[in-house]
């Protein structure tokens, strides 16, 4: 896959730990120029893979859609939130009433965000499931209008914040299980995969045109 995804920029937005971590080592091992749009965690940034720091959904989606335009891979690991505090409280909120509660307004959707530009990057996201993994997976990539998405159970010690995961891989044509590893091996075999799918996919055709373009 080196040669595969050698001439490849690569972007990977990521907020709470290992895997979207190792999916941006993976590729830059591959060769990819990658940027890591990271949200606040305490993770060594891996080897020559440039990283940018943001704390809210808000800000992960800004720099994205700014990273995203000189890219040719984006892949969204990041569990981002669904929904944020209408009026986020300025000061601590006091223990006053027995019960409070909170207005919560939608965020944005980065990933489908991406996929919708009109020179939208081959995409590839991430499904957390809790059950019917298979069916929730599928109609999220179709929701979403992504190339590809991975499919993982999370729930008691299983995705989030452990050091191992398995996934289930769907794209337009196909799908393959990735049975559980460490998130390491796992990120490289995901790459693999996103790799030949980039070469089959007409994203990859738009970089042949663009690189001839560049050497006309
Ligand atoms: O970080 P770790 O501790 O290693 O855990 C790994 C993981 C479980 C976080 C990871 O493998 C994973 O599943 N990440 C995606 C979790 C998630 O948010 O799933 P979702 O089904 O809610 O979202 C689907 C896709 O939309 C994801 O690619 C997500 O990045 C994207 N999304 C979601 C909400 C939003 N506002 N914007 C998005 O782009």
């Amino acid at each position: 896959t080196r040669e595969a995804i050698d001439p490849v920029r690569f972007l990977s937005n990521h907020s709470s730990g290992r895997m979207g971590f190792a999916v941006a080592a993976a590729a830059a091992e591959a060769g990819a120029a990658v940027t890591l749009i990271s949200g606040p965690v305490s993770l060594a940034t891996p080897p020559g893979v440039q990283r940018i720091d943001v704390e809210s959904a808000a800000d992960m989606y800004a720099a994205v859609m700014q990273a995203v335009t000189s890219t040719d891979i984006f892949i969204s690991v990041a569990a981002v939130a669904d929904y944020r505090p209408a009026v986020p409280a300025p000061q601590k909120i006091k223990k006053e009433s027995a019960e409070i509660s909170l207005d919560l307004i939608r965020n944005p959707d980065i990933l489908a965000a991406v996929a919708a530009l009109p020179d939208a990057p081959f995409t590839a996201g991430f499904a957390a499931e809790t059950e019917s993994i298979v069916s929730n997976a599928q109609d999220k990539r179709l929701a979403k209008g992504v190339d590809m998405i991975a499919a993982n159970r999370v729930g008691a010690g299983l995705g989030f914040n452990s050091e191992e995961n398995a996934l289930h891989v769907f794209w337009e044509k196909g799908e393959q299980v990735l049975p559980v590893t460490g998130k390491v091996k796992l990120a490289r075999q995901l790459l693999n995969l996103i790799a030949e799918q980039f070469q089959r996919s007409h994203h990859q055709e738009k970089v042949i045109k663009f690189n001839a373009k560049d050497s006309a």
